[in-house]
């Protein structure tokens, strides 16, 4: 859907009513084993939407027993394979059916401008899944010519009860790689959401039911990361577990993972990705890419472009079309069509995004716009834009995950290669010049798992994403994907006599 389509929509979606929310254990929907709940929050206006039953480690022991038990017993792994693929079809068609009703869930829960979600989330969640339908049946191994009276084989085998712990920026998204490729392969899985945007999780998962996955394929388990969670990644009979989040969050889950039995590891861990505008570029599309792929989402993307880097023979021009952009910009109620930039997800998300700012002027960056809180409830910010950015300041290294601009002034092709591999992340880069030959010089040195020319935040299900350094372990999407889920067997026949 286009903005300008997504915009019209927009208009007549209103937010839904939404009642209290179990867990799914086995394809029933339970209380929590505690009968504890948590809030559930609505960004825009700090209001309680409603409470969530909140898993913890009872929880997630039955939903793994659930899921072993689905992926022995069957039906679903005896399941031909390209059926497997054909109820991957039936929920992305279910979830095309429900889009406006999930996207107005995603934006009451997360914030987002529903445009956005109508836009962006809705239509990249749908083709995740049917791209993930499309493989299922088409997973097979190699025969091997090997020495001797034999006959070699490989089988692909799932890689069984996979753990899935997902972040709040794209709830719908999220979810999306990680079930995808893991109900092409014929895992079952025990899925956590973030404890701030549990909501279409379990939206989906109720889908999932109604286009026929078995029980017990799917379970989900809301809660918090240091209980639910940790759950799950220290769980002796989870044979991989898969995390989008922070990169200490992801040490943490990696421990857990190997001391509990050293299950497979699959890590997606944001970044401080640059983006190179070069003096030769077309400005208007690089201030444009720039506004977008730092703004995009409120901020709060893994692999933002919070490291500006505009060459100094443009550097006023191109600060002048940023400011005009930003301060040109509607923060507001993220259902109002109009709206497009919405709350941040959370109070600690804003305390932490806020605190960025004021480190960015203590340590004497320049502050051009914003910096401010927007109104008086719920959890906005102006755009901000800092110049006059040092490489060592604290907002020049760290994920901010906010709407902070970061400009730093470069003035050659080396120069801005060494800088941009100065960091431990190395999720994502992009560079905007006319010429073809700088453009790919910085596609091959910089150490990112995805680099965009002259464009910013392509994705496409087909295409792997992930990072390199401490960005992740593994590549989401594609067909690269289909490896985290993945076990090799080799089979050996005597064929002598
Ligand atoms: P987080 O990494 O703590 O949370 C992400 C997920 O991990 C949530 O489902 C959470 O419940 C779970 N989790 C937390 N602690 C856990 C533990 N010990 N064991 C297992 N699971 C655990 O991220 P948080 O606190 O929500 O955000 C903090 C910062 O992380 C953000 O400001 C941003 O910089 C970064 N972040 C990056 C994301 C990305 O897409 N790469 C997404 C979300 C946050
Ligand atoms: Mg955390």
């Amino acid at each position: 859907m286009s903005t300008a389509t997504a915009t019209k929509k927009a208009h007549t979606v209103k937010p839904p009513k939404v009642k209290d929310q179990p867990l799914l254990i086995g394809g029933k929907w339970l209380d929590s084993v505690s009968g504890k709940t948590f809030d559930t929050t609505n960004p825009a206006t700090g209001e309680v939407i409603c409470q969530v039953a909140e898993g913890d480690k009872a929880d997630v022991d039955l939903a793994v027993k659930a899921a072993r038990k689905a992926f022995q017993e069957g039906p679903w792994s005896k399941m031909n394979a390209s059926e497997r693929g054909r109820l991957l079809n039936k929920l992305a068609d279910l979830i095309e059916q429900n889009k406006d009703e999930l996207a107005a869930l995603e934006s009451l829960d997360n914030g987002k401008p529903l445009r956005d979600a109508l836009a962006a989330d809705l239509p990249l969640t749908i083709k995740c899944y049917r791209y993930y339908a499309g493989w299922a049946d088409k997973i097979h191994g190699k025969t091997i010519p090997v020495e001797g009276p034999f006959f070699c084989y490989t089988r692909h085998e799932p890689v069984g009860v996979v753990g899935q712990i997902i972040p709040w920026n794209f709830p719908l998204l999220m979810q999306a790689w990680k079930w995808g490729p893991a109900l092409a392969m014929g895992c079952t899985m025990v899925l956590k959401p973030a404890e701030q945007t549990p909501l279409t999780a379990l939206r989906v998962a109720a889908l999932a039911q109604e286009a026929g996955i078995p029980d017990g394929v799917i379970n989900v388990i809301p809660g918090f990361g240091p209980t639910a969670g940790a759950s799950i990644s220290g769980h002796k009979d989870i044979d991989k577990v898969a995390f989008t989040g922070e990169y200490t969050t992801g040490q943490v889950i990696m421990e857990a993972a190997a001391k509990s039995n050293l299950k497979r590891v699959t890590l997606e861990l944001g970044g401080k990705s640059p983006n190179v505008v070069f003096a030769d570029a077309d400005l208007d599309a690089a201030v444009d890419g720039a506004y977008f792929g730092l703004f995009f989402n409120q901020g709060q993307c893994c692999c933002a472009g919070s490291r500006l880097f505009v060459e100094d023979r443009i550097h006023d021009q191109f600060v002048e079309k940023i400011l005009k952009k930003a301060r040109s910009q509607k923060v507001g109620d993220p259902f109002d069509a109009e709206t497009t930039q919405g709350p941040q997800v959370s109070q600690e998300q804003f305390d932490r995004v806020m605190d960025y700012i004021q480190a960015g002027q203590q340590e004497g960056a320049k502050m051009l716009t914003g910096g401010k809180r927007v109104g008086s409830k719920g959890y906005f910010i102006e755009p901000t834009v800092f110049d006059n950015v040092q490489y060592n300041m604290k907002i020049a290294k760290e994920e901010i995950f906010g709407p902070v601009m970061n400009i730093l002034r470069f003035k050659d092709v080396d120069e801005v290669i060494q800088r941009g591999n100065e960091t431990f992340y190395g999720l994502a880069a992009a560079v905007w010049t006319r010429d073809i030959a700088k453009a790919h010089r910085l596609a091959n040195s910089l150490r990112a798992g995805t680099v965009w020319i002259n464009c910013y935040d392509v994705f496409d299900a087909a295409a792997p994403f992930g990072g390199f350094k401490m960005s992740g372990i593994g590549r989401e999407l594609g067909e690269y994907a289909m490896q985290n889920y993945t076990e090799i067997k080799t089979v050996y026949v005597n064929l002598g006599s």
